[in-house]
């Protein structure tokens, strides 16, 4: 099917720097990553780039948190971000980063496009500042009384109590969340992007026609508001040093807001791709490109992108993007991803404990559509589904066929079987399923192909090889429905393969055949070449992956993306090692009853505890004691565990705690034991 090539450039949302990657922004670039694949199968030129989002105040206070500086933070989140893309199959041709020279010259560019057009103002505004932190505190990092209800420790912009919202400045006894310091007010001089001009509005109004999606549509006309309403407001795009960021031109010791480099930062990537690759950038950006440009997003950005960075984009005279397409968010479970839940579930975790990704990256294309619902991954759910559609339905097809083809036919497959009506059945589902992918209702796509593949398996029990294969008067019928199922299962690996691109690459090679594009679903396999003997395609999930799983990512830390702030001021202790009660009382010391323990088979280190901490099931622990105690010496014997600390999958299993022990330089290891009295169970304080 002869095509035009298109030129086309995705984009996912770009993650930000001070977090792991976990399963919910795995939804988007999965999705986005299925897409792409799609249209690559189809030989259009496509570009996936994304980069990690490393600017912004966040960023700042972890590195300095962390004892290191920004630039370290972003280097090694970079790296992690990188590893979990790969291990998930994200193909990005780049991923890079915003703070890039690329990105600073092309934002210094935009943003002077901007202020030439006449849509950058200056204005003097008073914000809350603290004295000793010496910056300005966005409302996050403003505490004090909510001024309704009276409830202390709020923050400045609503209050968890009651739900009122209001202003920072309305904060009864503010205090800085940073330092503790009451927060001084302070006039600074801030540069604004006039999103309220005429021009601006006039051209959303225009643009928000062209959305793919009727929620944002909905959304932008509730932001525009309607007829003569003028409801959008300049946009604050500045911030005062200290910041991590790039210094506005012009504008000493003045920020760009990170928000204003970030989407720059797609672009900055794909400059990067394209003198790596002997690219025009400049055609795929100017106003008059005829290239297409599309950004996967979820639903909680959806204004940046389809109303700042359009803007942005149409006034510095630069093309605008195709289409903004949002997703909704995960839930667990039903639930928010929480950590104390163990639902917070990082993408490094899901391989550490060694789930495949592609049953993972299966399930969300099973669940995704082109809207912005939310999607659960419900695991009971993701159990029976992966394990039925693709070992059952899918992987079964060519373990029930490929023996008999390969012991009694050399492998080779019946040229004549090969348009058979279920063959071209299968075959003419393609211009469907493409058009599924290519809406983004993969969803159905799926389903489209687990149909197909219920087809195979119905023909599979119906002509029963395994009959024929006992029958020598039925030598070419088993041929012939051999021959038929490896193709079909040829060809259900094609339309699996944006999904699922390292089983189908497994299957072509089980088949002997070159990597597959979308079109070769109709080039059926030849008798000339032989496929090879099977191999084992994929495992099953088991239920006890999900219970690892979910250990492993079970912890009562403070979510690592999120800067902790002190629930009570207490700025002296922050400089020292002296923590207030409120640290201390984190750790959840415990009275553990030692009622197994036994040596680990390859370790000389370790041993392994079996405490009784006076739950329902006692907790597994691993401890490097056994130079110091045999394992029979332990049993029975009562010691103090800390029953908070995060589980940690090692290689003999998962530890659930840590045993305390006394240890000097050389002088052996003492395991704490507490005084006569005590049980199992009781708390220490
Ligand atoms: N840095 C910004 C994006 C800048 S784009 C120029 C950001 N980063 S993020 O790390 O918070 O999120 C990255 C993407 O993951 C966003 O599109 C966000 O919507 C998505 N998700 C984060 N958590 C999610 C879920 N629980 N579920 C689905 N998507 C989620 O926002
Ligand atoms: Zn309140």
């Amino acid at each position: 099917m002869p095509h035009t090539a298109r030129q086309i450039l995705v984009t996912s949302a770009l993650p930000y720097a001070n977090g792991q990657i976990h399963i919910g922004h795995l939804v988007e670039y999965i999705q986005t990553d299925v897409w792409v694949r799609y249209l690559k199968l189809n030989q259009h030129e496509v570009y996936y780039v994304g980069a990690d989002d490393t600017h912004g105040t966040p960023i700042m206070l972890r590195a300095e948190k962390e004892g290191i500086t920004p630039k370290e933070l972003i280097t090694r989140v970079w790296g992690e971000h990188k590893r979990d893309f790969d291990a998930f199959g994200i193909s990005f041709d780049n991923f890079y980063t915003t703070d890039s020279p690329e990105n600073q010259e092309l934002s210094n560019e935009i943003y002077l496009n901007l202020q030439k057009n006449g849509l950058i103002a200056e204005r003097e505004i008073e914000q809350y500042y603290d004295p000793e932190k010496e910056m300005f505190l966005s409302d996050r990092f403003i505490k004090g009384e909510c001024p309704k209800c009276h409830t202390p420790d709020q923050y400045g912009d609503s209050c968890e109590h009651c739900g009122a919202t209001y202003a920072p400045t309305d904060l009864i006894k503010p205090y800085s969340a940073l330092s503790g310091a009451t927060p001084i007010r302070k006039k600074s001089l801030h540069y604004f992007f006039k999103l309220s001009d005429e021009r601006c509005e006039s051209f959303l109004r225009d643009w928000v026609q062209g959305l793919a999606q009727v929620e944002a549509t909905n959304k932008m006309r509730e932001w525009l508001g309607e007829g003569a309403e003028h409801k959008l407001s300049d946009w604050d795009i500045s911030r005062d040093a200290p910041y991590f960021g790039f210094e506005i031109p012009n504008a000493p010791g003045k920020y760009f807001y990170v928000w204003l480099d970030a989407p720059v930062g797609y672009y900055a990537s794909f400059k990067n791709l394209c003198a790596a690759k002997n690219l025009n950038f400049n055609d795929w950006v100017k106003a008059d490109s005829t290239t297409e440009q599309y950004h996967f997003i979820g639903k909680d950005i959806l204004y940046f992108h389809t109303l700042f960075w359009p803007a942005m984009l149409k006034f510095s005279g630069l093309r605008t993007p195709t289409n903004v397409f949002a997703h909704g968010f995960l839930t667990v479970d039903g639930a928010k991803m929480s950590k104390s839940r163990g639902t917070f579930i990082t993408a490094d975790s899901y391989i550490q404990t060694g789930m495949n990704p592609e049953w993972l990256r299966y399930y969300f294309a099973a669940k995704l559509n082109a809207s912005m619902e939310d999607l659960d991954l419900n695991f009971n759910d993701f159990i029976a589904r992966t394990n039925s559609d693709l070992v059952g339905k899918y992987v079964n097809i060519a373990s029930r066929a490929a023996g008999f083809l390969v012991k009694r036919f050399e492998g080779r497959v019946l040229d004549s079987a090969m348009n058979v009506e279920l063959l071209q059945t299968l075959r003419a589902a393609q211009s469907n399923i493409g058009a599924l992918y290519e809406a983004r209702e993969s969803g159905k796509a799926m389903r489209a192909i687990m149909e197909l593949a219920d087809q195979v398996n119905v023909f599979i029990d119906s002509n029963k090889p395994w009959d024929l294969a006992k029958d020598p008067a039925k030598t070419d019928e088993l041929h012939a429905v051999c021959s038929v199922c490896v193709e079909a299962f040829r060809i259900l690996s094609v339309y699996l393969s944006p999904v699922m691109p390292n089983t189908a690459a497994k299957a072509y090679a089980f088949l002997n055949i070159g990597a597959q594009n979308w079109d070769d679903v109709h080039t059926p396999l030849q008798s000339a070449n032989a496929i090879n003997a099977y191999s084992h395609m994929m495992t099953r999930v088991e239920d006890k992956q999900i219970d690892a799983l979910i250990a492993a990512n079970k912890t009562e830390e403070a979510a690592p993306v999120a800067i902790a702030a002190p629930t009570k001021a207490a700025p002296a202790a922050a400089e020292s090692n002296i923590i207030g009660i409120d640290d201390f009382v984190k750790v959840d010391l415990r009275i553990a009853k030692i009622v197994d323990c036994q040596a680990v088979e390859g370790s000389t280190k370790l041993l392994q505890l079996t405490l009784d901490v006076g739950e329902a099931t006692t907790r597994n622990v691993f401890s490097g004691i056994a130079a110091a105690y045999k394992p029979e010496d332990l049993i029975g014997k009562l010691t103090v565990m800390v029953a908070n600390l995060a589980p940690r999958k090692m290689k003999f299993g998962i530890s659930e705690g840590m045993v305390l022990c006394a240890s000097g330089n050389d002088d052996g290891l003492y395991l704490l034991e507490p005084n006569a009295g005590a049980q199992a169970g009781m708390r220490i304080s």
